[in-house]
């Protein structure tokens, strides 16, 4: 049960930021000043964050039903990262911020796509979030390196850095500050996925122009640690 417990505080974190989407789509669509093809566009955002939601729901009611988590699957983890880019671009937090993408490697690795790509939209909207908070205009940039067993995911944004009340309880749950509506359970479920992962996450440096956060994970979790 606690396991299932971690699971639907997982999926209900994420659902949050699926539902926010779709309730700002919705609203965007109220407006009469779209266009067809702004629209159409709108509306694809709000399926696919539906059929995110769905998906999520049903990986719970096939752990309850069965007892096993999804095993973990070779896939591109560069293709996984520009999805969560994708989906904070639609979240309305992210709307607004010029999020680059540096020149990815093919880095392949065994992963669990939907949970991986869960906690680099978690980092990735933190950064949105720390960046239009700032007086610059708001820039997130992303950057992933393979090096040997390892993969990293760096993000860095042009925010006012980590506030002084959580830095040292950055990655407990429930530590927030500076949001109305943080929960701060983000980077805890994060770097709970990226030890499932066979990696972490770290915070590399914040300043009051520059936040970076890694994400690594390792490609072949049947290789014992010893040999990395
Ligand atoms: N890139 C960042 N720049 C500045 N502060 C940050 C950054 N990332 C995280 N933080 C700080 O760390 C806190 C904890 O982040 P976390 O993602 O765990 O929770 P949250 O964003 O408050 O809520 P949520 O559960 O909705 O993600 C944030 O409230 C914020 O104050
Ligand atoms: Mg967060």
């Amino acid at each position: 049960m606690s396991a299932i417990g971690r699971m639907a505080c997982s999926i209900s974190h994420d659902m949050r930021h699926s539902l926010t989407t779709i309730y700002a789509n919705a609203e965007f669509l109220e407006r009469h000043d779209r266009s067809a093809s702004a629209r159409a566009e709108l509306l694809l955002e709000i399926q696919e964050a539906v059929l995110a939601m769905t998906e999520r729901i049903d990986s719970l009611l096939e752990y309850g039903n069965s007892g096993r988590t999804k095993s973990l699957v070779r896939e591109s983890v560069s293709l996984v990262v520009k999805k969560a880019v994708a989906a904070v671009k639609c979240h309305p937090d992210g709307r607004n911020v010029s999020i680059t993408v540096g020149k990815f490697p093919p880095a392949e690795a065994d992963i669990d796509a939907t949970s991986l790509e869960s906690a680099i939209c978690n980092l990735l909207l933190n950064a949105c979030q720390a960046a239009t908070r700032s007086t610059h205009v708001p820039e997130v940039k992303v950057h992933l390196t393979e090096v040997d067993e390892r993969i990293y995911i760096t993000i860095l944004d042009n925010g006012l850095g980590i506030p002084a009340s959580v830095r040292k309880t950055l990655f407990d749950p429930f530590a927030t500050a500076g949001k109305p509506n943080g929960t701060g359970l983000g980077l805890t479920l994060a770097r709970r996925i990226a030890e499932e992962h066979g990696g972490s996450v770290c915070l590399d440096e914040s300043n009051p122009e520059r936040t970076v956060f890694t994400l690594s994970l390792t490609k072949n979790r049947l290789l014992p640690l010893g040999m990395l």
